[in-house]
Parts: structure tokens; C-alpha cells; sequence
């Protein structure tokens, strides 16, 4: 039986709701750093982590849940698990730029099953059911049909820097800025993915992220029809967090500019 993906909505736009409220009253006093001066967490993603929790909690209580901001243990001990992130794209929510979201996905035995991602800002919903297509306002989607990168917007992140992460993503987004046609970036990993698999974006790749960041983001990507690996074509390895969205059809040129810029690393 296909998981209840309505309510898991429901429960997600209450939240989106909820935390476009708050931001106006967010003060500096709410807003905490994480790993680095520049990696930030608001009160308003804990609050949104915990109505989340409780609320999936109340409608699914035999699956698990696993967010961002909280201690869950071993993601990959649990058979059935919603991997939920409060706010994707928490810069861009405590400066007001309108790009952020809540993303849950859900896992089961391995499989990302079923995939939600509301952007509370723009009211958008995407929607995903592993075999049973992507959805954005409850309309089927579909990636791009564009060949090749000159005719092609490209997306991506820099997680990697605020992390410290080496190779990280800023030579390789210079390189790519000549070859493309476009180059946006929405700070958010889960709404750059929902950019993909609705076909306004035709590739996206981030150095380091988390399956909070890409869980549902992945599922609406494929199927919506596009492909999401490594950037060694591989499934995803969770440790290196190296993420790459097509649209299938220019999966393989960038698979080779990832292998020219990495030699290997
Ligand atoms: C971040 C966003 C951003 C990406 C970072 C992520 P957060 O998530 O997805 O696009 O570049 O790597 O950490 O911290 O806003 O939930």
C-alpha cells in the first residue's frame, strides 16, 4: 500500500506556514552558529523540526523520524524512517530571500519511497511516490529535454565551503559559469532538485550535503524522469555527500567535467 503522501503534505505546508509567521518575529538573539561563523541555525528550524516530528509522529506512529537538528543515532539502523530537514535553505530564510523549504522523504528498508518538498514562500508543493511519478501543485512534472550544456541553466551549492570541505565546488562552478547558458543558485539543495525535475533547471551537483538535504529531493528528481548519482556516476555515497541531478540527457558530459576537475580525489 502507497504511503498517505497528502497528509504528509498537509503536515508539511502547516509547518512552511508556520515558519514564514515566526520569521517575523525572529530576533538576532534566535539565531545560533553551527560548525563555522557562517553555518547558522534559527530557533524557528528547531521549532519547525519539532512540530514536524510530533506531527508525522501522531499520523505514522510506526515509522521513525530523523531531522537536522536533532541526535537520532544511525540513519541507516531504522526500516522505516521520514528524513526531514525544518528549513532547507536557512540563509536565505533569515534574510527573507524567498528560496527556502521544508523537505521530508521517507525511507523504507533502503528505498526512498515517497518524497514531499513545500516552499512556503512561492506556495509550492512537490510530491513524489517511488513508481507513481512527480507532482508539483498536483500536476505531473517532467525534467528537460536540453542536450547539451550551452542551451542549459545549471544549479548548484556551497555547502562545501562553509564546511571546509577540500576539493570544494568553487574552481569547478567557474569553469562550468563559461559552459553553460544559465547559472542560478537558490540556496537550497531540495528546492534545486524540485528546479530539475520540473524542468527550469537542466543540472544541478553540490560537494557535500546530507540526506536531509536531498532525500525527497532525489525521489521527485527520478521520477520526474531525470537521474541523480555521485559524481562518479554511482549511486550516492552518503559519507562523501556528493550529489548530481539531470536531466538524464547531460548526465554523461558532466560526469566527465567531474572526473577532469577531481583527477581521481
Ligand atoms: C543547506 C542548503 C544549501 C546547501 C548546504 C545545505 P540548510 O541546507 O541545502 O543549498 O548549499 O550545503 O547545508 O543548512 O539550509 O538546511
Amino acid at each position: 500500500m502507497s504511503i498517505d503522501i497528502t497528509r504528509i503534505s498537509d503536515i508539511a505546508a502547516q509547518a512552511g506556514e508556520m515558519i514564514k509567521a515566526r520569521r517575523e518575529q525572529l530576533t538576532s538573539r534566535e539565531v545560533f552558529h553551527k560548525s563555522s561563523e557562517t553555518d547558522i541555525v534559527t530557533v524557528a528550524d528547531r521549532e519547525s523540526e519539532t512540530f514536524l516530528r510530533e506531527h508525522l509522529k501522531a499520523a505514522f506512529p510506526d515509522i521513525a523520524f530523523y531531522g537536522e537538528e536533532g541526535s537520532y543515532g544511525d540513519l541507516n539502523s531504522y526500516e522505516r524512517v521520514f528524513i526531514v530537514d525544518p528549513i532547507d535553505g536557512t540563509t536565505s530564510y533569515l534574510h527573507g530571500y524567498p528560496f527556502y523549504c521544508i523537505s521530508i522523504g521517507l525511507r523504507e528498508n533502503g528505498v526512498t519511497t515517497g518524497a514531499v518538498v513545500y516552499l512556503p514562500y512561492l506556495k509550492d508543493i512537490y510530491t513524489a511516490i517511488r513508481g507513481e511519478g512527480a507532482k508539483k501543485n498536483g500536476k505531473p512534472i517532467h525534467v528537460s529535454a536540453v542536450p547539451d550544456f550551452v542551451n542549459a541553466i545549471g544549479a548548484t551549492g556551497f555547502g562545501c565551503v562553509r564546511s571546509h570541505v577540500k576539493p570544494d565546488n568553487v574552481d569547478l562552478s567557474a569553469k562550468m559559469i563559461r559552459k553553460l547558458q544559465g547559472f542560478r543558485r537558490s540556496g537550497s539543495a531540495a528546492i534545486d532538485l524540485c528546479h530539475v525535475a520540473d524542468g527550469c533547471v537542466d543540472l544541478y551537483w553540490e560537494f557535500y550535503i546530507k540526506p536531509w538535504d536531498y532525500e525527497a529531493g532525489r525521489l521527485i528528481v527520478q521520477e520526474a524522469g531525470g537521474k541523480v548519482t555521485g559524481f562518479d556516476g554511482n549511486p550516492i555515497d552518503e559519507k562523501a555527500g556528493r550529489v548530481f541531478a539531470s536531466n538524464g540527457l547531460l548526465h554523461n558530459d558532466m560526469l566527465r567535467e567531474f572526473a577532469e576537475y577531481l583527477g581521481g580525489k
